[in-house]
């Protein structure tokens, strides 16, 4: 194991994205993880202090409601959504990742699926009262992101909520000068998540990174009508 996992992690995309596929690293990373011989660099073991705060916040009652969380990685984020009683939905493009949030939450009652964002299911279409994006569109590569934003936006029902949480891009910084993964978004990339007339920016926040003081993230939420 690379004593560095950010470099372990760099490396499998890299291989990934030389073979034109951008996503096929995440079940790579996930595998080599489950067997011990990689570290899942953003499994934090705990939800992601930003969405905590815009629960506390907020103080929305999820019964009754439906909610999907988008790249869910190892459920963190999902155990909190459903704990706060959404009917919740996590999906991820890599099998391991599913499994391993599986174990990770024996008795969830977060229902866990294997899917890709970018062909999902067309049930899921304006579906859910509830959608939460953390750092999964700023894992794909920017030619993506344009292709990535409006398929979460596709997710949220009427009168429902989107909360997008990613890494910020320094101002100014041109696309090519960006080496992800991951591909922090711009403000306007973050703007494109209203990606249809009825889906409005409601609230826009930028805070300092925990783990980088020189880094700063995004928090946005999103209703639509
Ligand atoms: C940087 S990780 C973030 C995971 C989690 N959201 C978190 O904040 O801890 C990005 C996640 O998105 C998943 N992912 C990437 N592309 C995806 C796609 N097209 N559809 C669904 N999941 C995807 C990856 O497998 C990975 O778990």
């Amino acid at each position: 194991m690379s004593e560095d996992p950010r470099l372990e992690t760099r490396r499998l995309a890299r291989a990934s994205l030389d073979r034109d596929d951008p996503t096929g690293w995440f079940e790579n990373l996930y595998s080599a993880a489950a067997e011990g011989a990689a570290v899942v660099p953003w499994d934090r073991g705990t939800a992601n202090p930003l969405l905590t705060e815009w629960f506390e916040a907020s103080e929305p009652d999820g019964t009754g409601k439906t909610a999907i969380v988008v790249g869910a990685g190892t459920g963190w984020d999902a155990e909190l959504v459903a704990d706060r009683g959404y009917q919740t939905t996590a999906f991820d493009i890599s099998p391991t990742a599913v499994e391993t949030a599986l174990r990770n939450h024996p008795g969830s009652k977060a229902h866990y699926v294997v899917a890709d964002l970018l062909d999902q299911p067309a049930e899921w279409r304006h579906a859910f009262d509830l959608v939460v994006e953390i750092y999964t569109v700023q894992a794909l590569p920017i030619s993506l992101q344009p292709t990535a934003v409006p398929k979460v936006g596709e997710l949220v029902g009427p009168g429902g909520t989107l909360v997008v949480i990613a890494s910020a891009r320094t101002e100014g910084q041109p696309d090519a000068e960006v080496e992800g993964p991951p591909w922090p978004l711009t403000r306007a990339t973050i703007e494109s998540f209203a990606s249809a007339p009825d889906l409005r920016l409601i609230e826009i926040n930028e805070s300092p990174s925990p783990s980088d003081p020189t880094a700063t993230r995004w928090r946005a939420e999103f209703l639509r009508d």
